[in-house]
């Protein structure tokens, strides 16, 4: 088969690796792809929002299926575009997308079927905004309807805090059109937790649980980014938790939708608030999570291109998803500056030191080859990911791929994956946190791990 993977970032990256396993493909083309895609894929310059391109591109190039990366694209309707022409492609119609394409469509969709959330109100007027405002407690959250690459909530400590978010996505219009209408919803606690599942609009397949880091510093300070890394399972999600998000809130969600004339299949991502044994939905997404894919793909034993065609057939009720019991971790390694500006063009050093490493796979993101050199060209430069016989072992790899790869301007958080060894020692596992201990570094995630052994 030929497969297209739509998209540049780490995440599309895992996706092209995980399909190269599959013994039914003979060759992978990417649009855009990235450096690290190139010595696995054949990169072709479309941008993943140039629908028309994409969809001459692959029907010139008699494409088996395409496999979309990037919600932008999918809230675009590149399903629909590539369906119209009978062209086999993984991901939601657009119909289906508008859950992670508009909050406002999602919140009254919860509601409606009794899924748990936030309470709210939508408003697309200042003035009333700013009113309601006036009548909530603190915190609370603002939000942006539409797509706003990750920036468009924002969680207000104060009144001022609130009354300068309104301000910023209504009158700056800082996200465009998206944020024409707004969401004004209550501040929930606990900890987050990604849950997706395959679906193809009736049977949903669970992945393994996985938790994003979102904040860019270490101990989840600082501004939200797209995700400083990721790891799977993450604790936090008990089995019992896991039924319950499958019966109570995949389940409903899949129905309801169907029920709505918006039949959903492809990759349905719940972002969860974990407080005690509450569970609220965050948001949906439409797609992989990036940096959640990293670790989640490197955990799939299935042939990953047989899961995608069952979720287009309809037929995912025949296919179990095998998963490789070991952990994994993903660090990502980004620009300095980045969620805001920063320079690019960096040259990258140490990839084939760091890919030797046993368990090691390096994902790109904003790389580019600029003759024979890797160099920088995102906020979000690559994924270190790696597997390991305990979570130790994987936070101890990933970190061993890092420390040999150099950029200059280079920032990752040093705590990744610290909340779950966290979480397991409260619950006993000492033998784990020594392993940690055991490998000689001074990362702080080892700290957390020696504070807790204190
Ligand atoms: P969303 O795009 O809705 O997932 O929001 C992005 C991030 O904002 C989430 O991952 C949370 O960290 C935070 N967030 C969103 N909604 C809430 C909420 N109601 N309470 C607390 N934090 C929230
Ligand atoms: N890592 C969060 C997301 O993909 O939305």
């Amino acid at each position: 088969m030929k497969i297209l993977v739509v998209g540049s970032g780490g995440r599309e990256h895992a996706l092209a690796w995980k399909i190269g396993r599959s013994a039914k493909v003979e060759k992978i083309y990417c649009a855009p792809g990235n450096a690290g895609m190139q010595g696995i894929a054949e990169c072709v310059d479309i941008s993943a929002t140039d629908i028309d391109g994409l969809l001459a591109f692959a029907v010139a190039e008699k494409i088996d299926l395409t496999v979309v990366g990037p919600e932008s694209s999918l809230v675009k309707g590149i399903v629909d575009a590539f369906e119209a022409r009978n062209l086999r492609i993984f991901g939601p119609s657009q119909r289906a997308a508008i859950l992670e394409g508009s909050k406002v469509f999602t919140k009254e969709f919860l509601i409606k079927y009794g899924i748990p959330t936030a309470s709210f109100k939508a408003f697309r007027k200042i003035k009333e905004a700013k009113k309601y405002l006036q009548t909530c407690s603190l915190p609370l959250v603002v939000k942006a309807d539409g797509l706003a690459a990750g920036k468009g909530v924002i969680v207000a400590a104060t009144m001022k805090e609130a009354m300068d978010a309104v301000d910023l996505i209504m009158k700056d219009n800082a996200f465009g059109a998206a944020g024409d209408t707004i969401i004004i919803e209550d501040c929930l606690v606990g900890e987050e937790a990604s849950f997706l599942a395959f679906t193809d609009g009736k049977t949903i397949r669970a992945l393994p649980t996985s938790q994003d880091h979102k904040a860019i510093f270490d101990g989840d300070k600082g501004p939200n980014t797209g995700g400083m890394g990721a790891y799977s399972p993450a604790p936090v999600v008990t089995p019992a938790m896991t039924e319950y998000v499958i019966d109570k809130i995949l389940q409903p969600t899949v129905e309801g939708m169907a029920a709505e004339g918006r039949p959903y299949k492809g990759i349905l991502y719940a972002g969860l608030m974990i407080d005690g044994d509450k569970i609220n939905v965050l948001e949906f997404n439409c797609r992989f999570g990036d940096p959640e894919a990293q670790p989640l793909l490197m955990r799939i034993e299935s042939d990953i291109v047989e899961v995608f065609e069952a979720c287009i057939d309809g037929t995912l009720d025949q296919v179990e998803i095998r998963v490789d019991p070991r952990p994994t971790v993903c660090v990502v390694m980004a620009s300095a500056g980045y969620p805001g500006a920063y320079a690019t063009g960096k040259v990258i050093k140490g990839l084939k030191k760091a890919a030797q490493l046993e368990g090691v796979e390096v994902f790109h993101a904003g790389t580019r080859r600029v003759g024979g050199r890797v160099v920088t060209s995102g906020g979000r430069v690559l994924g270190i990911t790696a597997i390991g016989a305990d979570l130790a072992e994987a936070i101890a790899r990933a970190y061993h791929g890092v420390d040999r790869i150099q950029f200059p301007g280079c920032y990752f958080r040093r705590d990744i994956g610290g909340k779950a060894l966290k979480r397991m020692a409260g619950a006993g596992n000492r033998a784990l946190v020594g392993n940690v201990m055991g490998s000689d570094s001074d990362l702080p995630v080892m700290q957390v791990a020696a504070d807790l052994l204190d």
